[in-house]
């Protein structure tokens, strides 16, 4: 169903506006601007108007719109999931089950698994066929209730696969209705070929930098410039250059940060004005207190933990004390967090992180708009932004946290179309 002009929105047993300004830190994190019995006007794709029945309602172009009644369900902007590894061949529930018998991330990585033995199969695939996986998981984002969703390249790591990725977000985009910003993560590790060089990761910087970048700027294919600054992967001093390469040819920095060792990443990322640092589990005390002064947004991925099974989690409650912007994401990926289901995501957030239902909903989606910098398109329901809604089929918004691992999103509408409905909701 397609839903053109006006649309009035009504039935909301809560209205999640997440009205007002932007970035939320520390106390504002909580203020999901609820109102009960909530209504919304939507005019082609945005909102026009957002509040009390009462209001909305008088309005004169609210009599002639189209209706759609929640009956009374909760309604909140669009999952922004803002880190996800959307194109990848294969899953590696091989090396899961590795896991689980004692193998760690990082020795598997080492015996020539982990990035790339994905980078192998990517290789291997083709552009049909990485188009086919997918578009089947954009549909399950929105059938979770995300509206935008950041995607990484990576697996590629070599020019005309990494191109392959990128191209694809491009397509993907064009052709789905979800919104994805493409990010370049050339920088995931150093290939295989390059390794068995002298001065191998210098090498492989060099192509990124004289070849990679030039194509990709010249042909719009990434907004963002990624890297996995890490044990096992780059090192401060390569991020940084990598990082500058990017900014130069206008892609603007994010990054992989302290998620298997401390390594000063974070303090690279706040450096370079970089849009976000993600992961986070081995932050430090100063990198915390230097979080909460910086605009780079702290994105916590507890998806990756949970599913290698590790106790240790990024120390959120800190971030928030110290005024740090956090923001959540799934990390879809077929190494460290094969899910792209947001409510999960928030459930862990609860539990694991001890962010309250509120602080982790906000994190989910007006601090997650920041962290893409769409923050004045997206992430509220206010008037003047895209109408990206979601409706849960629960009363009240704790649920969606407490019904963990069960999927309650009942509609999905993006630019004001639905773009996922639960069976029940379609007549
Ligand atoms: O975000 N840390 C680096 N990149 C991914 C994992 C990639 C993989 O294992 O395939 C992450 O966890
Ligand atoms: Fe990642």
């Amino acid at each position: 169903m397609a839903l053109t002009d006006s649309l009035l929105i009504s039935g909301a047993s809560q209205l999640l506006t997440l009205r007002g300004p932007g970035p939320r830190r520390g106390d504002s994190l909580s203020n999901l601007e609820l109102i009960e019995d909530g209504m919304l006007l939507v005019r082609d794709g945005a909102i026009a108007a957002a509040g009390r029945r009462s209001q909305v309602e008088a309005l004169p172009e609210a009599r002639a719109a189209e209706k759609l009644d929640l009956g009374g369900r909760v309604a909140l902007p669009g999952f922004v999931d803002s880190h996800t590894h959307l194109v990848h061949a294969a899953s590696r529930a091989e090396e899961y089950e590795l896991k689980i018998q004692g193998a760690s991330y990082e020795e598997i990585a080492r015996k020539g698994g982990g990035i790339l033995n994905s980078v192998k199969k990517l290789r291997a695939a083709t552009a049909e066929e990485l188009k086919k996986r997918a578009l089947a998981a954009l549909q399950q984002f929105a059938a979770y209730g995300t509206t935008t969703i950041e995607a990484k390249s990576g697996y590629g790591l070599d020019v005309a696969s990494e191109l392959k990725i990128l191209k694809l977000h491009k397509e993907l985009a064009a052709e789905h209705p979800l919104e994805i910003a493409s990010t370049f993560l050339g920088a995931h590790v150093v290939p295989e070929e390059f390794r068995k060089k002298a001065g191998g990761a210098r090498k492989y910087i060099q192509l990124l930098e004289e070849n990679l970048l030039p194509q990709i700027a010249e042909r719009k294919l990434a907004e963002f410039c990624d890297v996995f600054c890490d044990r096992g992967a780059f090192t401060v001093e390569e991020s940084k250059r990598v990082l500058q390469a990017g900014r130069q040819w206008g892609l603007a920095p994010r990054m992989h940060a302290e998620q298997l060792s401390r390594s000063g990443a974070t303090r690279l990322a706040i450096l370079l004005r970089a849009a976000s640092c993600d992961h986070l589990e081995y932050v430090n005390k100063s990198d915390i207190r230097a979080l909460g002064k910086s605009e780079t947004v702290a994105t916590l991925l507890p998806g990756c933990d949970f599913h290698l099974g590790l106790k240790k989690y990024a120390p959120a409650r800190e971030l928030i004390d110290a005024g740090a912007i956090v923001a959540l994401a799934t990390d879809y990926n077929p190494g460290t967090s094969p899910t792209l289901s947001m409510p999960m995501i928030v459930s862990l957030a609860c539990t694991q992180l001890r962010m309250t239902p509120a602080e982790a909903i906000a994190a989910a989606t007006i601090n997650a708009a920041c962290a893409l910098g769409r923050e004045k398109q997206i992430g509220s329901l206010e008037v003047g932004k895209q109408a990206d809604i979601s409706v849960f089929e629960v009363a009240d918004y704790r649920e969606i946290p407490y019904y963990f691992g069960v999927n309650h999103c009942w509609m999905t509408i993006k630019r004001g179309r639905v773009i996922h409905a639960a069976k029940d909701s379609r007549n």
